[in-house]
């Protein structure tokens, strides 16, 4: 069978190694032919493939990005749609798909598979924000990065005794900024799940500074304080109509400074945290999720994602994923507001 893979959406530390996994298994234990799409759904509807031999998988596990590109292409956007795509896959020869992405590239994966498309997944986000999965691939490693980053700025903080902001990724969900802010031992973990006033967050950062600390918030992207109506964005809307995000660090350090009298300073890892090579854990997650998927293919589980459930890899339908997203409860808030200020 010759099988077609893509890599949609943002991109993140680990899709290189489902892309090796699912080849490697595929052809070391199925005997099947791979091409990559390139630049996501845009390869699918242009019929712009790759070939994906064994050593073009080569080694690539360790590397981050994408081999095969990415895009935020809608497949039903434009000249696309199930028909064009049927008629690109028979001129190919490709009989069926694998599609790495989030809960857009999944839900346009399943209006093709209802289409008639052979379509599995593998769900993908930085944000660790789908349901249906225990763990995204590449939310490790941006816990890591952002971790290692807020450690750097809690020894300036402490030298200039200064409130230091670091923010994070976290559109609707505050799982980076919650886990790396614990790791760091943040005074205030500021999330989109949780509107907290500025004179709260003031109060932690005194607190922390009457212990002669250098208060250190951790703020996710999606943030929104309690005095405002919708997440801090400026540049406008990304292609399927979101605002971007980025930049709440800075709206929030000089009202900090302002209330406090302490200085303060913001800094925003953004795209940091997607670069750069895959942590083990997400290395290990992102090979067995890709060998999964080769075998979901071979049994014919079209319509269906993998997914890691405790230490094991499931099968669910793309609905399971679809709909709700995976925020943080209430109950992990409050364990790591115990630590605040
Ligand atoms: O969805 C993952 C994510 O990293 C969000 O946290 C962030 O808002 C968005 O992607 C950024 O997207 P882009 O790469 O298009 O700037």
């Amino acid at each position: 069978m010759k099988i077609g893979i893509l890599t949609s959406g943002g991109d993140c530390p680990g899709l290189n190694a489902v892309i090796r996994g699912t080849v490697l298994k595929g052809i070391k234990v199925h005997g099947h032919e791979f091409v990559g799409f390139r630049d996501g759904w845009r390869g699918v509807v242009e019929g712009d493939v790759m070939d994906l031999p064994r050593q073009s998988v080569r080694g690539i596990s360790r590397q981050g990005g994408t081999i095969l590109g990415t895009s935020r292409t809608n497949p039903f956007d434009g000249d696309g749609g199930p028909e064009v795509i049927k008629t690109h896959l028979e001129r190919l020869g490709i009989q069926a798909i694998i599609a790495i992405g989030g809960e857009g590239t999944l839900a346009a994966a399943k209006r093709l598979t209802d289409a008639g498309l052979k379509i599995v997944g593998v769900p993908k986000t930085v944000d660790n924000d789908l349901e249906a999965t225990d763990y995204t691939f590449g939310f490790d490693t941006a816990v890591h990065i952002a971790t290692e980053a807020i450690d750097r700025l809690r020894t300036t903080g402490e030298s200039h005794h200064r409130c230091m902001i670091a923010e994070v990724m976290g559109r609707n969900a505050g799982w980076i900024a919650l886990h790396a802010g614990i790791a760091s031992g943040a005074h205030a973990i500021l999330i989109p799940e949780q509107q907290v006033s500025i004179g709260q967050i003031t109060s932690w950062v005194d607190k922390a500074h009457e212990r002669g600390r250098a208060p250190l918030v951790v703020v996710a992207e999606g943030f929104v304080t309690s005095g405002m109506q919708s997440p801090h964005s400026i540049r406008g809307m990304d292609t399927f109509g979101r605002p971007r995000l980025g930049g709440i660090a800075d709206q929030l350090a000089p009202e900090i400074e302002a209330f406090t009298g302490i200085e303060t300073r913001a800094t925003t890892l953004g795209h940091i945290q997607r670069g750069g090579v895959p942590s083990a854990f997400d290395r290990v997650l992102a090979t067995r999720l890709g060998m999964a998927a080769i075998d979901a293919v071979v049994d014919g589980r079209w319509g269906t994602m993998v997914s890691l459930s405790g230490t094991e890899i499931n099968h669910v339908e793309f609905e399971a994923a679809l709909g709700n997203l995976k925020t943080v409860p209430q109950h992990r808030y409050d364990e790591a507001a115990i630590l605040f200020g």
